[in-house]
């Protein structure tokens, strides 16, 4: 068990437990899974079969997040092999394995509050409906509104995360969800987390500024995130992202 953000294996309940201000109904594994040989022997061996198979579950939601990072770098006409020798071979993935227990008073509690991922891309797979998202653009843009994600056996769900609000200038949005809690039943969910090596910077490519379109974010790494995880509280609501946008 370890609060120690940086650590490749850690498991803990709520956020960073003991330094919380609220607490959340949560309890998760986060490990490394990229490239799997480098980590696996740090993995859990409890249960038996769990780096088998969670080993090829991570293979296979990596191919699948290099297909959709070729299909986002595609459509802002950058090319579909725009990030690959930095997201195929060195790019991380980081597994939150979470566990939301049944919580007597779901309407009290939440499993994670409001926040987006620092990825490029997160992938999840979920064992029952608790997922929502936040749609800024409901009821014409104004106040926005808070929408289930639906549970469907074996669908994956992938989300946009920070880095690829930052490379693409804006046009793609990181998107703010929360968990909320079941009073019956106990949620699973793998989120995979795609983003590029530890200390590679991400930035807003020279092919989508011009006059009317500056740079609007500043360059990070995901090291960049985690140092920013150490001194903010996402609970309160910090956002990663407004720490990178460069003002009008
Ligand atoms: C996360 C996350 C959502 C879920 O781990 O960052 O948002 O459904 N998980 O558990
Ligand atoms: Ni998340």
């Amino acid at each position: 068990m370890s609060n120690n953000v940086y650590a490749p294996v850690r498991y803990s309940t709520s956020l960073k437990d003991g330094l919380d201000k609220i607490q959340f109904w949560r309890i998760f594994l986060k490990h490394y899974a990229h490239p799997l040989h480098r980590w696996v022997h740090l993995w859990p061996e409890n249960p038996p079969g769990y780096r088998e198979k969670m080993g090829k579950f991570c293979e296979e939601v990596r191919k699948l997040s290099i297909e959709i990072m070729g299909a986002i770098t595609e459509s802002l006409g950058l090319g579909r092999d725009y990030l690959s020798s930095r997201m195929d071979e060195n790019g991380t993935q980081v597994m939150a394995v979470n566990c939301y227990p049944p919580c007597p008073g779901p309407e009290k509690a939440l499993g994670l509050p409001p926040h987006s991922d620092y990825s490029c891309i997160t992938i999840l797979l979920q064992n029952l409906a608790g997922l929502k998202i936040f749609d800024p653009m409901a009821h014409g843009g104004g106040s926005g509104r808070w929408v289930v994600v639906p549970q469907v056996t074996g669908v994956l769900k992938v989300h946009i995360g920070d880095h690829v609000e930052v490379l693409s200038n804006g046009l793609y949005k990181s998107v703010v969800h929360k968990v909320t809690l079941n009073e019956e039943n106990t949620r699973i969910s793998l989120a995979s987390l795609h983003s590029l090596d530890m200390d590679d910077k991400m930035n807003v490519p020279c092919e989508l500024v011009n006059d009317e379109n500056p740079v609007r974010y500043k360059e990070s790494s995901f090291k960049d995130f985690l140092d920013f995880l150490v001194k903010n509280d996402i609970s309160q609501g910090d956002r990663f992202i407004d720490t990178l946008r460069i003002k009008d």
